[in-house]
């Protein structure tokens, strides 16, 4: 039998955060209800991870229950609409967060190693795009997480991710780092190392060129891409390239060829 909890039941709030417990703040009851509750929510995560990835071309779904219970530093923040299903309620969106190290190029061509928290999905139902859901989602996370958008850093953003950055924060333009993530230009200011750059300095433009690869988002880096603009041979002497994508500023990201890329290991990252 699948049980199913009506989503104003499971989730209090109009923005509820989840974490790798699965059990919504506030939940109350014995141990078959909270595996009821975390049964539907469940559910109800993987529902919308799927469209999420659908809405972004990916081949591998980035957001699911079962990857945020393994994922204790990621976070997860679920907007409903309380009115929708005849007043049974309706998660409508869902914005995934958590802390990456990562090796980035600001615009001189400097490797910083830092460690900024990441958007990793973010996802409106497509129904109800456009009516500042998003713009919602998102205040609500920067708020509950004591950040700025260009402090963030944005896993293969999508060219709505780009309007609605634009558009929301005034975040002009992104520079596309070679590991799929990319950043703010103002990003580099406020951001700090998270050890030595002296580590680094040492390094030839190849070597940090696969530091950058290895330590990887959901997308998984661009070692060796498959298709698309990802297949193009990136001379690793061309550093600007590599800052900015190649395509200039904030180019639609075919993340259903990155996510199909390999996952290389982390061979730098001593997290
Ligand atoms: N085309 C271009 N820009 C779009 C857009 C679209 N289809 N949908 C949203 N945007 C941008 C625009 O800047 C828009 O402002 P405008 O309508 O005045 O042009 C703004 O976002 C709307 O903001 P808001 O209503 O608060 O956002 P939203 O509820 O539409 O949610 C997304 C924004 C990105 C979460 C949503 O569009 C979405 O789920 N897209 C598909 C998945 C995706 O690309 N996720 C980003 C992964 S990094």
């Amino acid at each position: 039998m699948e049980w199913s909890v009506p989503v104003n039941e499971m989730l209090r709030d109009d923005i509820t955060k989840i974490t790798h417990t699965l059990v919504p703040p506030g939940f109350h009851g014995d141990v078959r209800q909270v595996r009821v509750v975390q049964e539907s929510l469940s559910r109800t995560i993987d529902a919308l991870g799927e469209q999420s990835a659908q809405a972004q071309g990916l081949s591998k779904v980035i957001t699911t229950a079962e990857k945020l219970r393994n994922a204790p530093t990621h976070t997860l923040y679920l907007l409903k609409d309380p009115k929708a299903k005849g007043g049974r309620g309706e998660a409508i969106g869902l914005l995934k967060v958590g802390r990456k190290h990562l090796f980035l190029f600001d615009e001189r061509d400097t490797v910083r190693e830092v460690e900024p928290l990441c958007v990793l999905d973010f996802y409106v139902r497509a129904d109800r795009q456009r009516h500042g859901h998003g713009r919602r989602l998102f205040d609500h996370m920067l708020q509950e997480e004591g950040v700025r958008a260009e402090q963030l850093a944005v896993d293969g953003p999508s060219a709505k991710m780009e309007q609605f950055l634009r558009k929301n924060y005034g975040v002009e333009r992104l520079l596309r780092q070679n590991n799929n993530f990319a950043v703010a230009p103002q990003f580099f200011a406020t951001s700090n190392d998270v050890r030595s750059d002296s580590r680094l300095s040492g390094l030839t433009t190849q070597r940090k060129n696969q530091a950058n690869y290895s330590l990887s988002g959901r997308s998984t880096p661009a070692a060796a891409p498959a298709v698309g603009r990802f297949a193009a041979h990136k001379p690793p002497s061309a550093i600007a390239t590599v800052i900015h994508g190649g395509g200039g500023y904030f180019p639609e990201v075919s993340a259903g060829t990155a996510s199909s890329r390999p996952r290389l290991e982390r061979a730098m990252n001593s997290h």
